[in-house]
């Protein structure tokens, strides 16, 4: 049974990694789906794989950072599609530095990206579908950085740490209106953007630190995504999935 047919998904930050692993299972669960990434190419790729597995949607090239291009890149699939069902806040950099060496332009880009733009994206959304009446589903992407402190990612930790909080907020004032809000936190996943785990020391950390000694696969996290989408997950609100091999229960 495939659990999100007539669904309209956005999933920003879906060019690769994480979010195009969400876009490719929630097409497998046939559900159409906006590929809404900052990198033109990348996007193409994944509706490119979207339609070649029989899949259905659409991709629009937007920066989350930019307020206007959050607000242009919602009316586009509200225009096109009539609705958002499922919205996936995906979109996220990660940028290691010092805490004594952090500098304002760094604070500012990193926030902006990651947590700002969860908050205004998931705000133009939730207007539309509380316009419509007929509830939905919303997903911040947070991280095991929300509870753990990594040396040299204060402000990426900081940001995700707000993600936790944004997912709780949104859900207690969405969910009179059955939005409902949740956050996947993951662990160490291998993609473009934690390219440090293709050392032999992350590989020993992994074998040392997380109890399933080895990293996950985007497709991982991809299934958490699904059910949180899912009918299956209809009660579920303001809470965090983690996806960690057991990295947090220590
Ligand atoms: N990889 C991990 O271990 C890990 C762990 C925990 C949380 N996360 C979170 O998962 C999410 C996805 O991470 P990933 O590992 O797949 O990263 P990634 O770098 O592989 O992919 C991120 C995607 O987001 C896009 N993007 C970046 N800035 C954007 C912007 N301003 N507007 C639109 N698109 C933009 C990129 O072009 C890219 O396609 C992020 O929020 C990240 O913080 C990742």
């Amino acid at each position: 049974m495939q659990v999100l047919q007539n669904r309209i998904a956005l999933v920003t930050g879906s060019g690769q990694g994480i979010g195009q692993a969400i876009a490719l299972a929630y097409a497998q669960e046939a559900a159409t789906v906006v590929v809404a990434d900052l990198n033109e190419k990348a996007a193409d790729q994944t509706l490119a794989q979207i339609r070649a597995a029989g899949g259905e949607g659409m991709r629009l090239v937007v920066d989350v950072s930019d307020m206007a291009a959050i607000d242009r890149m919602v009316s586009a699939v509200v225009q096109h599609y009539g609705r958002v069902d499922i919205l996936v806040n995906n979109a996220g950099i990660h940028v290691a530095k010092p805490f004594l060496e952090v500098t304002e332009e760094l604070y500012d880009r990193l926030l902006t990206t990651n947590l700002k733009s969860q908050f205004f994206v998931m705000q133009a959304v939730a207007r539309d579908m509380v316009r419509r009446g007929d509830g939905g589903k919303i997903i911040n992407m947070s991280s095991v950085s929300a509870e753990i402190a990594d040396p040299g990612a204060s402000v990426y930790c900081m940001g995700k740490g707000g993600t936790q909080m944004l997912t709780r907020s949104a859900a207690l004032e969405l969910a009179c209106h059955n939005i409902q809000v949740n956050a996947i936190a993951p662990g160490t996943i291998k993609t473009k953007l934690t390219p440090w785990y293709d050392t032999e020391d992350a590989v020993e950390y992994c074998r040392k630190f997380v109890p399933m000694g080895r990293f996950a696969h985007p497709a991982e996290v991809a299934g958490a995504a699904v059910y949180l989408a899912s009918d299956q997950a209809g009660y579920v609100t303001g809470a965090t999935i983690v996806v960690d091999g057991g990295l947090m229960i220590q």
